[in-house]
């Protein structure tokens, strides 16, 4: 499993993510084993939020995690933006612990820009962080606007990392922030990296740049769709899947090598943008 070095933490480049997980009975169980499954085959970085299925992701993750020993597992987990103010952020977050059934989340994310001004954002994750319940925070769905006034505040150079929708068939960040994050060493996690797969992306499997180069490396086109997201080494993806099969497939992705040729072929394939790209949520 390819390990990226998240600001001196280390951390496998591909993760999980678990939005609509937990609230269904009918695959409750086999989501958790697969929960499970991806943790012992070295999917251990975890997303989830306080807005998943109103906790139930988290609810369900906790369950899967007991047993497992804490400091194996890297937790992510984000609260409302109408949460950021300090009292309501620090009763958002000990509720998403003890859903959890744990006592610190590893990354603590804000999930999208709200109305809270950011100096108050910053410094009341800074407070969380100084009480050991969290050990790093972060931010979701900032673009480049954003990350530059959230470094024009106090400690806002503390950011872990942000958290933005990129796959190859939305590649909008590839513009200016995605390469202002690398010089800056803000690493990227990479949501919906496959495109939600049949939901959106299954068009951009249909191509026949991306088949072939699948077929070169023995790969679904997914898990090229997953290696390139993690190609510059900075970047965690955290792709959702109830399927073991897939859950494997996945975390396998992490060791397909790309060559500068199977890049060249993928950026014909998927031109980088040549412009602002509106960032792209969902
Ligand atoms: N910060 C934010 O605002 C934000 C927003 C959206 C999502 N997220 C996070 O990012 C995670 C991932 O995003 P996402 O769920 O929207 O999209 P995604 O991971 O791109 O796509 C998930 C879909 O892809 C399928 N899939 C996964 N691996 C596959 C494989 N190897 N082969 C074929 N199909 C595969 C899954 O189906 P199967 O179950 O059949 O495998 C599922 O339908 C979320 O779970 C959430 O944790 C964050």
């Amino acid at each position: 499993m390819k390990i990226i070095n998240f600001k001196g933490v280390e951390i496998p480049a591909i993760g999980m993510g678990t939005w609509h997980m937990g609230s269904d009975k009918a695959t409750y169980d086999e989501q958790k084993a697969t929960i499970q499954y991806g943790i012992n085959h070295g999917a251990t970085a975890i997303d989830t939020a306080e807005q998943y299925g109103e906790g139930d992701s988290e609810r369900i993750i906790g369950d899967a995690i007991k047993g497992f020993p804490r400091e194996k597992l890297f937790l992510i987990s984000k609260f409302y933006p109408f949460h950021a103010e300090r009292k309501q952020m620090e009763k958002a977050l000990d509720n998403s612990l003890k859903r959890l059934g744990t006592d610190y989340l590893d990354l603590y994310l804000y999930h999208w820009p709200g109305g809270t001004p950011l100096n108050e954002v910053v410094a009341n994750m800074q407070a969380l962080q100084d009480t050991g319940k969290i050990k790093h925070w972060g931010v979701s769905n900032f673009d480049i606007s954003d990350m530059l006034e959230l470094l024009s505040v106090p400690n806002g150079l503390n950011v872990m990392a942000n958290e933005d929708l990129y796959n190859i068939g939305s590649r909008g960040i590839d513009y200016d922030l995605l390469p202002w994050q690398r010089e800056h060493d803000i690493p990227l996690i990479a949501y919906a990296p496959v495109d939600q797969a049949d939901t959106r992306g299954g068009a951009i499997i249909q191509n026949d740049t991306l088949t072939e180069i699948a077929s070169r490396h023995n790969a679904t086109e997914y898990q090229i769709m997953l290696a390139w997201v993690i190609r510059d080494g900075h970047t965690l993806a955290i792709p959702q899947t109830n399927s073991q099969k897939h859950m494997q497939e996945n975390i396998d992705a992490a060791n397909i090598e790309l060559t500068n040729d199977d890049l060249m072929l993928l950026d014909q394939a998927f031109p980088k943008p040549t412009s602002k790209k509106p960032l792209d949520i969902i």
